[in-house]
């Protein structure tokens, strides 16, 4: 495509979903992104999910443009500001006091990897330790120290040198349902010839979005924590992906009854798309020397601006959420309906909230042609999984029902087609 042609010329191979999506997008409102012929896609990706409310939510662009209009600071390194008190002081006030939950704010680079680097940090610092757990198929960023906690060789074989100071377990339901992983993991950390040195914490993910859409149990996340406690090691939530209302409640374990140690928050924190990255850490863990751990973007003004904007209107009552429950129903029976539909085609489905996957079982590539077929047909929307063989849906939590379902539709047809197409060429 001509319109392609600068990307493949000056940028490097490393780009990626410019690779999947090959058209340029110019324009973009709610959840239908427009490419420069004005074609119209619906978005089922929303920005890997940094756009839980959407693209250019009016709510939020009006208080963005004021602040601007205003000469509001834009930057203003880690210096207090007008608009990161508001967002701290509403993030308290939304977030935290209704939820009886007692944290200290760390604003660390602007991306996910920074927020998982900084928890490391902390929880080494806490207990002088350096082996971390993480688990299978679990993804954290590709930074070196978060590289390391991530599990996909894809991205640890880039990575130049050795990864280490981590020890990977079994995720809930690694080893097939009635293999209980977190008795291994009790087993390896309490005998004390196991192998693995006493580690400084556990990260994990409640639901392994890039990981394949893998959801752990409420159970498994309670004995998890049990264990943490149990060996006195810091327990890490990355609730990157699936926080920020993705599950249908602001945190993705708040009906767990868990209380993590240290939660990483990016994505959808600053609800327009705008870079932004938090930890959340116990006020007793908050060891840092001032400056300890310093750089030029701790905090975007325009973010907490947006973020602000997005908790007093979505987060002061339950409306949202139970709105979020209704459009899973909507995705879960459209889905649960398509794998009845293809009894032989080894598909089957799981997720929770609007973090929903299509797992093809048994042949992994059936995944990717959907996902290619659907944008063909007008969605956008990936795969993850370590075959990329989960069929990733992660709408904006504020799509209207109408296009879910018109998007759910595209998703149904694309599946027909795919297989229509396959039964073709076997005969
Ligand atoms: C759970 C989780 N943690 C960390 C990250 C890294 O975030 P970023 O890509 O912004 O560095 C991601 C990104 O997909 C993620 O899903």
């Amino acid at each position: 495509m001509a319109k392609l042609q600068v990307f493949n010329r000056l940028e490097s191979e490393v780009r990626g979903y410019i690779r999947s999506f090959p058209v340029l997008f110019e324009q973009a409102k709610g959840s239908l992104l427009y490419d420069s012929g004005s074609q119209a896609y619906i978005d089922f990706f929303s920005g890997a999910g940094t756009l839980n409310y959407g693209h250019n939510n009016d709510l939020l662009k009006e208080k963005l443009i004021e602040y601007l209009q205003e000469d509001g600071v834009v930057h203003g390194l880690d210096m207090a500001t007008q608009a990161k008190k508001e967002f701290l002081e509403t993030f308290e006030s939304v977030i935290l006091k209704p939820r009886k939950m007692e944290y200290t704010f760390q604003f660390t680079g602007p991306t996910g990897t920074n927020a998982v680097e900084a928890a490391l940090k902390i929880a080494r610092q806490v207990t002088g330790r350096e082996n971390v757990i993480s688990f299978t198929h679990g993804f954290h960023g590709v930074s070196v120290g978060s590289l390391s906690v991530t599990a996909n060789q894809k991205f640890r074989s880039a990575s130049g040198v050795a990864l280490a100071n981590t020890t990977f377990m079994p995720y809930d339901g690694y080893l097939g349902p009635d293999v209980d992983t977190i008795s291994y993991l009790e087993k390896v950390l309490t005998d004390t010839s196991s192998g693995v040195d006493k580690p400084a914490a556990v990260i994990v993910e409640t639901i392994q979005g890039e990981g394949g859409v893998n959801v752990a149990t409420h159970r498994w996340m309670q004995e998890l924590q049990a264990v943490c406690r149990r060996h006195d090691l810091l327990f890490i939530v990355d609730d990157i992906q699936v926080g920020c209302g993705r599950t249908g409640t602001f945190f993705s374990f708040e009906k767990m009854d868990i209380q993590p140690d240290i939660i990483t928050l990016s994505k959808s924190l600053s609800a327009f798309g705008l870079p932004m990255s938090m930890v959340l850490m116990k006020p007793e863990f908050d060891v840092w020397s001032p400056g300890a751990h310093s750089g030029t973007f701790r905090g975007n003004n325009l973010a907490f601006v947006t973020a602000t904007a997005a908790l007093k209107h979505y987060w002061e009552n339950d409306r949202f959420s139970k709105d979020i429950q209704k459009k899973e129903q909507i995705i879960r029976d459209c889905l649960e309906n398509i794998v009845q539909s293809y009894p032989n085609a080894g598909l089957c489905v799981r997720g929770r909230g609007l973090i929903q996957g299509l797992v093809s079982t048994k042949k992994h590539e059936l995944a990717g042609e959907i996902a290619n077929q659907c944008f063909e047909n007008g969605l956008i929307i990936e795969t993850s999984g370590a075959n990329d063989e989960v069929l990733k849906l992660l709408p904006a939590l504020t799509i209207e029902p109408e296009l879910l379902k018109k998007g759910m539709a595209i998703i149904e047809q694309s599946v027909t087609e795919v297989l229509t197409r396959k039964t073709a060429k076997a005969q």
